[in-house]
């Protein structure tokens, strides 16, 4: 089969087209014939400085939608020719990946394989955000970093579902400002001093939620930019700045919380608990309405370019490696 393969950690060109075997389902497994793969930031990490990366070669990809094709050993409720969507540690840019059968999913009824791929990974994320280690309440206020990208056009989303006052959203560029703003912000903010727009927006207030995917500076401003008893949670580090701590002497006087977030590390602790948060999350989008908006497509061999785009900071929404589909 095709896949596109990783010999060694660099910049985007060492995504290689290459013929490799193809895998076969181990017990607990589906084997899956890829329509479409998701382009996730994590998987440029991935690549470029080898994130959660245990052997080399590897195929990257995080989240397909496809159809099986065979199931392995003791798996029940998936058949052949079946739509669904997996959410993967690795090897989803190839023409079949093999997916836990906990970690696979039924397509939603109303979706199709396109929408679908960009299901797994982002969905269920945004929903624990604003939700789980997020716990938003209704009525308050939620600010969140990379509101232009796959997670944030999500988030902006969840949180006006789950009842936010106001979803204030930061993003690199005035571009992605307006283009966020279609997904449930109200306000979106450009660039660095994102604080002070905080203040100005709230009458020095501040917020009571933070998600944020970026860590160094921006996750210190961010905290300083909660309201008393604010909450912030962090699930990424796109800046690769170094990890955070926080301490009494940060928190204290205004009784802030703080917390992370990671879906592949609640897949590897928790099957059950990623399956209940998942199938959740897709109600999201088959009954809630909650879009995640394909934005560019790439064929299978242009896997390097989908990367370039990301990196650039120009890409907004969702973008997608087309493998079998449509
Ligand atoms: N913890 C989890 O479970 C989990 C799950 C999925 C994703 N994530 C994280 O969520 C974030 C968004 O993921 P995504 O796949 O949806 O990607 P994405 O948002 O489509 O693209 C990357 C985003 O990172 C922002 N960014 C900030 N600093 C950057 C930098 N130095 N270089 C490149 N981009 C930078 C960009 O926004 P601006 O240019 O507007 O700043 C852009 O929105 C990533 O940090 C990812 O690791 C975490």
């Amino acid at each position: 089969m095709r896949a596109v393969v990783v010999e060694q950690l660099g910049a985007p060109e060492v995504l290689t087209l290459r013929e490799i075997p193809a895998p076969e389902p181990g017990p607990g497994q589906v084997l899956i014939d890829t329509a479409y793969a998701g382009i996730n930031f994590a998987e440029i990490k991935a690549r470029s400085v080898g994130y959660r990366v245990t052997t080399l070669p590897f195929v990257p990809g995080l989240e397909v939608s496809g159809l099986v094709r065979a199931v392995g050993a003791g798996v029940t409720g998936f058949r052949p020719g079946q739509q669904v969507a997996a959410l993967l540690d690795t090897g989803g840019y190839a023409e079949a990946v093999v997916a836990d059968a906990a970690r696979t999913f039924a397509v939603p009824d109303g979706l199709g394989l396109r929408d679908a791929a960009t299901l797994p990974s982002v969905l269920p994320t945004a929903y624990a955000l604003v939700h789980h280690a997020g716990r938003l309440r209704a009525g308050e206020t939620v600010l969140v970093q990379g509101a232009a990208g796959g997670v944030g056009t999500a988030l902006g989303q969840v949180a006006r579902l789950a009842g936010a006052a106001r979803v204030y959203g930061v993003v690199s560029h005035p571009d992605k400002a307006k283009y966020a703003l279609d997904f449930g912000y109200d306000e979106v903010f450009v660039g660095a001093d994102f604080d002070e727009q905080v203040a100005r927006a709230t009458g020095g207030r501040g917020v009571d939620l933070l998600l944020d995917p970026v860590g160094g500076d921006t996750w210190r401003r961010g905290v300083a930019s909660l309201a008393r008893y604010g909450r912030a949670v962090s699930y990424g580090n796109a800046g690769d700045a170094e990890p955070w701590s926080a301490g009494f002497a940060d928190l204290a006087a205004k009784a802030l919380s703080v917390s992370a977030f990671s879906i592949l590390g609640l897949a590897a602790a928790d099957p059950q608990a990623l399956r209940d948060l998942t199938e959740t999350a897709f109600g999201l989008a088959a009954a809630d309405g909650v879009r995640l908006p394909v934005t560019a497509e790439f064929p299978l061999e242009q896997a390097a370019e989908a990367h370039r785009l990301v990196e650039s900071r120009s890409s907004t929404g969702k973008l997608l490696l087309r493998v079998n589909g449509d």
